[in-house]
């Protein structure tokens, strides 16, 4: 029975990689768009959690259209916790293969309740079994952009040895390099570390999975590395994203109670101390979409305006390595107003 059941998969599989990952990653786009639209009506109006609640609700709507028996891993929290779009839910209309689901209808809540950079609305689709199933702990990660040669960082080393191998890789000096890390006090010492070297620093409020996107496209968004520590689940979208771009990714679950310990083990993960390699974290074929809720360095934010709305989307797939830059203009006609 087990290797029937692994044959169907693998066949399922093989059509996703095959048929539907082109029709899919386009479908994604309306999925992100459709929630950050709803929660860019909230924007600076200071409530997070109705900011959430409306994306949540038109992501799921736009989520149960899709042709997948999708099952939500990385979601807005364990069954007990989150009414809709819990780990573990079932999306999609089941006509399509099985596949796993990591979502953020509003990634940077506190960034969309006071309209500051680079607040998303995110989605990532693999294989089933593809994406990490993180408990909604913390994650130790280090990101960097494609072109280096494998194992340039490794979160066993210290910031200095990261930023000096990047630097070689990079044929430039240390002092060139700039770091995005999340402006917390738990990030007292690695910033320390950080500056004493020379590098540059970009302190975010909020948002890494924008935060480690960002370092896919340094020449454009002048950051180069993400170090620190941020939400788990945020850490498999970003890997998802990674593996579409190009890059390299680590991340080490902060499984520092013996209730973390325990959350993780429900969820297979049998190792407190793991390192994460990219591909652990996302396997197989991966798909990604992101749209712009509030304006930032990587997406535009929603722009109403009389008669339509404009949305911003980055929709890819690592099976091509596509990178799509959506600009879409729909009408007041639609869902959406
Ligand atoms: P939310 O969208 O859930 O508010 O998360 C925002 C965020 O900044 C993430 O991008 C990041 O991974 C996490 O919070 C960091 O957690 P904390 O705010 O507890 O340091």
């Amino acid at each position: 029975m087990a290797s029937q059941a692994g044959k169907q998969t693998k066949l399922e599989v093989s059509s996703l990689a095959g048929r539907l990952d082109r029709l899919l990653t386009m479908e994604m786009a309306r999925v992100t768009e459709a929630a950050a639209v709803a929660a860019a009506r909230m924007r600076g109006q200071g409530d997070e959690m109705a900011a959430d609640r409306a994306a949540v609700d038109a992501m799921r709507a736009e989520l149960n259209h899709l042709p997948i028996d999708g099952t939500v891993v990385i979601g807005e929290g364990e069954r007990d916790e989150a009414p809709m779009l819990f780990i573990g839910e079932k999306v999609g209309n089941k006509n399509g293969p099985m596949v796993d689901i990591a979502l953020d209808p509003l990634e940077g809540t506190t960034i969309c309740a006071k309209n500051l950079p680079d607040s998303l609305a995110v989605v990532a689709i693999a294989e089933a079994g593809g994406l990490l199933n993180a408990p909604d702990v913390y994650m130790e990660k280090i990101a960097i952009g494609p072109g280096a040669p494998p194992g340039t960082v490794d979160l066993q080393r210290s910031p200095a040895e990261n930023l000096a191998a990047l630097a070689k890789a990079r044929g430039v000096k240390v002092k060139d390099l700039s770091a995005c890390i999340l402006d917390r006090p738990r990030h007292a010492r690695l910033i320390e570390e950080v500056r004493a070297t020379g590098a540059a620093i970009r302190l975010i409020g909020d948002g890494d999975v924008a935060g480690v996107i960002h370092t896919t496209n340094s020449a454009n968004t002048g950051i180069d590395i993400y170090m620190g520590i941020g939400g788990a689940p945020e850490g498999v979208l970003a890997a998802a994203a990674l593996r579409c771009t190009g890059g390299q990714m680590q991340g080490r679950l902060i499984l520092d109670t013996p209730e973390k310990v325990a959350r993780a083990e429900r969820m297979g993960i049998s190792d407190p101390d793991r390192i994460y390699e990219l591909e652990e974290m996302a396997a197989g074929d991966v798909m990604f979409a992101a749209t712009g809720v509030t304006d930032g360095g990587l997406l535009a934010g929603i722009k109403f305006r009389d008669g339509e709305l404009v949305t911003h989307t980055v929709a890819m797939r690592s099976s091509t390595g596509t990178v799509r830059d959506i600009r879409a203009r729909h009408q007041v006609t639609t869902k959406f107003i």
